[in-house]
């Protein structure tokens, strides 16, 4: 297997395996995971700006020549401190449990270390157990809950719709 810097030419499988993603969460959240072509192609350009940007990493796993898993990371700054933020990371449902997620993250993890932040930090919805399995098994801990309240009971939560 494997890991490399990605390519423009990229793209098209990793929006695929986004795809793949969006479909997984919406078992956590059908609204808020609801995703229109138009956010797509917004995406599709964030992926190539990302690719020319030095604080900015997008790695992708390779298997027998295919793409099978992606991570995305970039650097953000909280005052003088440099944080890494992974933005995506997916595996496609094949090739789970192998491994493969682990090595993205701990390339991500040497890129960051490289750059001089001092954490890494992630996301990830509450419902999406495997996930923080995973994290934890790399190291990470859990800091803090993200809370929410719905102050507009009418309307949905769809961002990306
Ligand atoms: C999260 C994800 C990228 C992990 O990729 P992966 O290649 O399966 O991860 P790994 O094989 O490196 O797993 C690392 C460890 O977590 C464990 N693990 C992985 N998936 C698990 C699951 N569903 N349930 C329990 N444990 C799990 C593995 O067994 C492994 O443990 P080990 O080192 O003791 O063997 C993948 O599950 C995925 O694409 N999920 C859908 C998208 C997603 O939720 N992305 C995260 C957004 S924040």
């Amino acid at each position: 297997m494997l890991i490399r810097t990605a390519k423009k030419s990229d793209i098209a499988i990793i929006n695929k395996l986004d795809r793949e993603s969006i479909k997984y969460h919406k078992k956590f959240d059908k609204d808020f995971h609801t995703v229109s072509e138009n956010f797509w192609k917004i995406k599709k350009r964030s992926h190539k700006k990302a690719i020319n940007n030095p604080t900015n990493l997008i790695l992708v796993a390779e298997l027998n020549g295919e793409v099978v898993g992606y991570i995305w990371g970039y650097i953000k700054k909280i005052m003088k401190y440099k944080i890494g933020k992974i933005q995506e990371l997916v595996v496609t449902s094949k090739q789970r449990k192998k491994g493969i997620g682990t090595k993205l993250i701990n390339n991500m993890l040497r890129f960051f270390k490289g750059k001089k932040c001092i954490i890494s930090e992630i996301d990830v919805f509450v419902g999406n157990l495997p996930t923080v399995e995973v994290y934890e098994k790399a190291g990470f801990i859990k800091r803090y809950h993200m809370m929410q309240i719905k102050l507009d009971k009418q309307k949905r939560f769809k961002p990306f719709s």
